[in-house]
């Protein structure tokens, strides 16, 4: 009997492909412990020997505790793009400027670049798509996406053909650990937040994840990808996880629901065949046997529902450095082999579609209010419900005092319809405050 040979794993040539990295913070000092732990098995697999060759930070003295001779360390952010000793730009610096100009002069040269920046990619991203196919090279984002969760491969290559009806995720990390700490260990908001910052998920400045323009960003490149039209971050309605209280977790137990932070991109029809998309983030009650409902933490998950394919859920973790490098080593693996062989994906042609005004859709809603605790008063508040027409599914009341509060699920409504319901009920004179107003999602 014949042996079973061992695969043969080491190539003859080794092509040698120098690193210019952006930025060595949370994700980019990870990436550069990663690359030293696999830089010899990515040489045995692809025949590419990837190394770091300049890493620009703002303090480039400050001591980082990486196994990098000092001197790759510069502040001249420029030579490790254009240095001649820059084969792949990888961009994980953040924020729009300087990397908008940056990339551009990367692409400019003929260079691969590799980026986990969502905030510029939903922004910029249809120059620099654009500039990349023009010169002919890689312009590469699995990380800008759900950290580790490969999702933007799978849209561009194997979901291409796919009639993507629905893309609805947990695209944040830090939002989903906040809501998750608070409903389970019963943290404060501030005190989850504080935990987020400490384990590396949130953004530099972590409004961008608490108010969902961090998702927002994620879910305009997921739309642009899934649906090949250029959907930017500013057409996103967002909003963020900071107005959800205690108190509404403990209601939306009750109501066999679980809180959690959504991103929501859908076809929404349109007329004469023009692409029409909704798309939109915030915090939604998802019933406890929803797919997204047990994605607890800092882990993302992206349900995708096609026309051919039926449902696919994605799953993993969406934040943190070595999670987050992993996906930006990936993409530079890609990269490098396409480079040493003169190959490079497109983006192609992105379309346009009209982005549907949120106040056009509709969904359930879970709407909390203070009110006078005194006869009619429940009458006169769902009189004001049923007038601009929202039907009421489910009510609880709670006294407080003199006064009480009243939580409503409601039936499916039209945004708009919920918005002027809430603005009549704000004046009426029973009403002490409007609490919370939650989208209730998957009934
Ligand atoms: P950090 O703030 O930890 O790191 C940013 C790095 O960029 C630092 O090393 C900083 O230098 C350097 N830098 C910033 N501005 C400049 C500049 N103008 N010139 C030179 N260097 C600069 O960010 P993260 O690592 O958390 O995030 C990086 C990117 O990855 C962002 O786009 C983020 O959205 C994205 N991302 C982050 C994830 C995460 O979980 N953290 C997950 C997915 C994506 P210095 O160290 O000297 O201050
Ligand atoms: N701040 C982001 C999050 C990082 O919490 O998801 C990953 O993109």
């Amino acid at each position: 009997m014949t042996a079973i040979r061992p695969l043969q794993r080491y190539r003859e040539a080794v092509v040698q492909i120098r690193v210019g990295l952006l930025g060595c913070g949370v994700v980019g000092a990870a990436l550069v412990r990663l690359l030293s732990e696999q830089r010899e098995v990515i040489a045995a697999r692809t025949g590419i020997d990837l190394s770091i060759a300049r890493i620009a930070v703002r303090s480039p003295e400050r001591g980082r505790g990486l196994d990098v001779d000092q001197s790759v360390f510069t502040a001249d952010a420029d030579a490790a793009v254009a240095g001649e000793d820059i084969d792949v730009v990888v961009e994980v610096m953040g924020g729009i400027d300087p990397a908008r100009a940056l990339l551009g002069r990367a692409l400019e040269l003929g260079k691969p670049v590799v980026t986990a920046n969502k905030e510029l990619l939903a922004t910029h991203g249809a120059e620099l798509f654009a500039a990349a196919d023009a010169a002919g090279v890689d312009l590469l984002f699995e990380a800008a996406v759900g950290g580790a969760v490969p999702l933007i491969r799978p849209l561009r290559e194997s979901l291409v053909g796919e009639p993507v009806e629905r893309v609805v995720g947990i695209v944040n990390g830090t939002t989903n650990y906040v809501l998750t700490q608070m409903a389970e260990t019963g943290a404060s908001y501030e005190q989850a937040l504080g935990e987020a910052q400490s384990l590396g998920y949130a953004e530099a400045d972590p409004t961008a994840d608490v108010e969902g323009h961090d998702a927002g960003a994620k879910a305009a490149i997921i739309a642009t990808i899934a649906y090949g039209a250029w959907v930017p971050a500013a057409a996103v309605a967002c909003e963020g996880i900071t107005g959800v209280t205690a108190h509404d977790m403990e209601m939306a137990a009750r109501f066999g629901y679980v809180v959690k932070p959504v991103a929501v991109v859908e076809r929404s029809g349109g007329a004469g065949g023009d692409l029409e998309l909704a798309v939109r983030v915030h915090p939604a009650m998802l019933p406890a046997r929803h797919p997204l409902a047990s994605v607890r933490g800092s882990f993302n998950a992206v349900l995708v529902e096609g026309g051919a394919a039926g449902e696919i859920m994605l799953y993993g973790r969406g934040a943190g450095g070595r999670p987050t490098a992993s996906a930006v080593l990936g993409d530079l693996v890609d990269a490098a082999v396409n480079r040493s062989t003169g190959s490079a994906g497109r983006i192609g042609k992105l379309g346009r579609a009209r982005i549907r005004p949120i106040d056009e859709l509709e969904s359930a809603f879970y709407i909390s209010l203070d009110v006078v605790d005194r006869p009619g008063v429940l009458a006169a508040v769902a009189d004001v419900f049923g007038r601009h027409r929202v039907s009421i599914r489910a009510l609880e009341q709670h006294g407080l005092g003199a006064d009480a509060r009243i939580v409503f699920i409601t039936h499916r409504a039209r945004e708009r319809d919920v918005g002027a319901t809430l603005a009549e009920l704000g004046r009426l004179e029973v009403v002490n405050e409007l609490g919370s107003v939650i989208r209730v999602m998957g009934e």
